[in-house]
């Protein structure tokens, strides 16, 4: 499927026809396969070409063209890229490529760095952490816990048209990297643990303390978030409606990376696997399964993601619950088989949803 969806000038295409473009999270999930499946070259590669088109201040575009660069120009306000980025995963990826032993090229370690110091910084919002400007930078585009923006009752049309203008709400500057929004900036759960956890691998292959310090600052906000009540981490929100900054999404729970607040840790676990929670034998659900807008068809609204299933299974590695691991492992391999490693997939059946087969369902083959 990797070799299928490869192209020039070196980067898989989520899916050949539903995204034929190249997407930053996407790619640095494919440089782990690649480097597991032993092209260590393609692993660079792809990494330098999902970084290629940064910004002199940092910022990484979540989109890259390539060859189709007036597509979206338009929409974006620029040729070639997107106007915003997406979960910093490369931090993660060049940190596994040292663990298999894959040399770095200097330039690709330093742009990583540069790309997390942009969120650390020029996204920083004080006592919360960084904050995400746009739904899409998130991963997670139709998540419940954006749904106080949109237009009630929420529709699959509604959500796509407020997308669209919140594009337009984001404050460009003069060099045109985005920074803030007039309608939507929210430090979320899911993407402050993902910029803490990269910034943290990260530091681990450059030896930055300063990266680390950020890092860790980061996972305070984020600890002084977690909600007893309703069992999950809560997004702050700078700019916009706090009505549904606690619906309980599973990406909420990707603090599980990074907190250290182990009685929070400890409840968080027990609701991943347990099927009455967020639990599937084909991989944790994207949405509590007691949330009104739980469907487990609908995009972001239900089903088990690969990428989500891989992360949760990196927690639960690193916190030394071995079983819990293997059990997430397993549920994503009988999800990527029954799928026929599909985009994400109904986590109680398996069912493929969305675009057949899709690139990073191929993290069944890391785990
Ligand atoms: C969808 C997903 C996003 C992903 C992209 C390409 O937009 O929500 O997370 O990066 O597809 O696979």
């Amino acid at each position: 499927m990797l070799d299928a969806n490869w192209r020039d000038p070196g980067f898989c295409v989520p899916n050949a026809t539903t995204y034929p473009w190249q997407w930053l999270w996407d790619s640095c999930f494919h440089a782990i396969c690649w480097a597991h499946l032993g092209r260590d070259d393609r692993a660079i590669t792809e990494l330098r070409n999902a970084l290629a088109h940064q910004a002199p201040d940092g910022f990484v575009p979540h989109m890259t063209y390539w060859q189709d660069g007036s597509t979206h120009a338009d929409f974006w306000g620029r040729p070639g890229v997107s106007a915003i980025t997406q979960p910093p995963m490369y931090g993660h990826a060049l940190a596994e490529l040292v663990r298999l032993g894959v040399a770095l090229p200097d330039e690709l370690v330093d742009r990583a760095r540069r790309g997390l110091e942009f969120l650390l910084t020029d996204r920083h919002r004080d006592g919360l952490g960084p904050v995400l400007v746009h739904p899409w930078e998130s991963g997670c585009d139709d998540s419940a816990r954006w749904d106080a923006w949109c237009p009630m009752p929420w529709t699959f049309d509604r959500w796509k048209v407020v997308k669209g203008e919140l594009v337009d709400a984001l404050v460009d500057p003069p060099d045109r990297s985005p920074r803030a929004s007039a309608r939507f900036e929210v430090a979320s759960a899911g993407f402050g643990a993902l910029v803490a956890f990269n910034a943290r691998e990260l530091a681990t292959v450059v030896g930055d303390d300063g990266l680390e310090a950020a890092a860790a600052a980061v996972v305070t906000a984020l600890d002084t978030r977690w909600d007893w009540e309703h069992g999950t981490w809560l997004d702050a929100v700078a700019v916009g409606p706090t009505s549904t900054a606690g619906v309980r999404t599973l990406d909420a729970l990707l603090p599980l990376l990074v907190s250290v607040d182990t009685i929070a840790v400890d409840a968080a676990w027990e609701q991943v696997v347990d099927d009455g929670a967020f639990g599937g034998p084909f991989g944790p659900a994207a949405t509590h399964r007691d949330e009104p807008t739980f469907d487990p068809h609908a995009y972001w609204r239900g089903p088990a993601w690969p990428q989500l299933t891989y992360l949760l299974w990196v927690a639960a590695g690193r916190r030394g619950e071995d079983a819990l691991a293997t059990d997430l492992a397993g549920r994503l391999v009988a999800g990527a088989e029954r799928s026929g490693f599909a985009e994400y997939w109904d986590p109680d059946t398996g069912r493929g949803l969305g675009a057949i087969p899709q690139s990073w369902a191929a993290l069944a083959a890391v785990v």
